[in-house]
């Protein structure tokens, strides 16, 4: 899908964040919006969907199985064949650099007789995909992984499945997700215990399409339910702004001296608003605008400003609502006073890279002081203080790694190159053109690279005063 060259970048320190930008479409969102509308009998309409990479992978999977999805103006369609009724794919579904994807339609072939190979690049090719065969095995499905588990996998559906009771061993939205979806084609009720919550987008929306689900909530787990083959119904779906894609523009403005930031229209559905929390316990001004719903979806605006962050304990606990999000927390606690402090993240060694070992040396790389441990990075800030920069950085084929090093050029006294910007289109391909837009020009003097004094005073004068969370005013 990409060029076939490596696309190196280095990001400049820049001047202040300032205006008004709005973030694609929620990518999670988009995934399921394409594939509730192609299994709803009847045309759905989608607003706002993300056009990246990884949910182009899905729209085509889809079609190949007899889905038909196509841009409409502004808006996309989607003519759905039924729940059961997708058609044998004629290739292999090529699933690109998304787990998701290969995730959620394995768990949709699962339960139906066709039979599919799934294909990715070299980063989701190495990602452990047992995690997802072993409940669907159960259910009767038969696969042939490649070894350890991976793609390219073969997956032989079977109809009908057989319903079955599943406790995540993992905290993954994804295996959930894809147990839940064979489960629609499933004849009687199959139940997911989820122990820790995650994103709860596929209960949401599966509810909305008419698929009947229930939740109950036992002491701190959910339980799960959804009965099969519904007469799932079409919808008109507005897609909100990308939690995940906003973390970038919220970091960034929070470690920019004098920026002002608007962010419009981001989702905050509490098992995804994980980031905000704790850059609020860092310190940072995060002022909600305008609060409403969108698709069912609670949104706000996001009014972000300059504060100087201070180092935090992240609780592990909140993990699960900011997965996506610690390489962009990485580099806020390296620009924070004091000392961060993260664990219980050893999910992120099997993201789209091993995300503790790449942050940990590609901020080590520009000055940053960081420790590596098992299941979390120990990271010393430097109090407000550019870091060196430097680089090339290694991003191995993961988008977050090079936006989280985007955004730690921003603040850098002589930018930091990234070995490859190709990946930021998998979710967020306008990300070079708003940072563009929302930085203002650098002094001059910062080119030259500036000592440790003269940075703060060519930003600010003397330090402002820290503002405070709530904010200072009006916009
Ligand atoms: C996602 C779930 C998360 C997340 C991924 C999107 C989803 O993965 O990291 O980017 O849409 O369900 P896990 O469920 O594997 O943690």
């Amino acid at each position: 899908m990409h060029p076939d060259t490596p696309a190196p970048r280095r990001f400049l320190p820049s001047g202040p964040l300032r205006g008004r930008i709005r973030v694609p479409g929620d990518k999670s969102i988009s995934h399921r919006a394409l594939m509730f509308g192609a299994l709803a009998v009847g045309r759905s309409r989608i607003a706002g969907l993300l056009e990246g990479e990884d949910v182009l992978a899905t729209a085509a999977a889809l079609r190949l199985m007899g889905a038909t999805i196509a841009r409409d103006g502004e808006d996309w369609i989607v003519d759905g064949v039924g729940v059961g009724g997708f058609l044998q794919p004629q290739g292999a579904l090529e699933m690109g650099n998304s787990g998701t994807s290969t995730r959620l339609l394995m768990g949709l072939v699962a339960s139906q007789a066709i039979t599919a190979v799934f294909t990715g690049d070299a980063s989701l090719s190495r990602r452990p995909m047992n995690r997802a065969i072993e409940p669907l095995a159960q259910m009767g499905a038969r696969f042939e992984p490649s070894p350890g588990g991976t793609l390219p996998l073969l997956l032989e559906g079977i109809e009908p499945a057989v319903p079955i009771t599943y406790r995540l061993p993992v905290a993954s939205a994804q295996v959930k997700s894809a147990v839940l979806l064979a489960g629609l084609n499933t004849p009687g009720i199959t139940t997911v215990i989820e122990p820790v919550p995650t994103r709860d987008h596929t209960e949401r929306m599966l509810a909305g399409f008419g698929a009947e689900l229930t939740v109950e909530d036992r002491g701190g787990e959910r339980i799960i339910r959804i009965t099969g083959q519904p007469e799932l119904t079409p919808q008109t779906i507005e897609v909100p702004g990308d939690p995940s894609s906003a973390a970038f523009f919220a970091v960034a403005a929070s470690i920019v001296p004098g920026s002002d930031l608007v962010i419009e229209n981001v989702g905050l559905n509490p098992t995804r608003a994980g980031i905000f929390t704790v850059l609020r316990q860092m310190g940072a001004s995060i002022e909600e605008l305008d609060a409403r719903e969108v698709g069912g979806e609670p949104v706000a605006d996001l009014r972000v400003r300059h504060a100087l962050l201070t180092g935090v304990e992240v609780d592990p606990a909140l993990a699960p609502s900011m997965i996506d999000e610690f390489p962009v927390l990485f580099v806020a606690a390296a620009l924070a006073r004091g000392r961060t402090v993260t664990r219980g993240l050893d999910e992120l060694r099997v993201k789209e890279s091993d995300r503790l070992a790449a942050m940990a040396t590609a901020l080590s790389a520009v000055g940053a002081r960081i420790e590596e441990r098992e299941d979390g990075l120990v990271i010393d800030g430097a109090d407000g203080e550019p870091l060196g920069g430097g680089g090339p950085i290694a991003t191995h084929l993961d988008h977050r790694i090079a936006m989280s090093m985007a955004v730690a050029g921003l603040v850098s006294r002589n930018g930091v190159e990234v070995d490859d910007t190709r990946p930021i289109a998998t979710s967020f391909p306008t990300f070079e053109a708003l940072l563009e837009g929302a930085s203002e020009k650098p002094s001059p003097l910062q080119g030259r690279g500036l000592g440790e004094g003269e940075w703060r005073e060519v930003f600010n004068g003397p330090l402002p005063p820290t503002p405070s969370p709530e904010g200072e005013g009006d916009l």
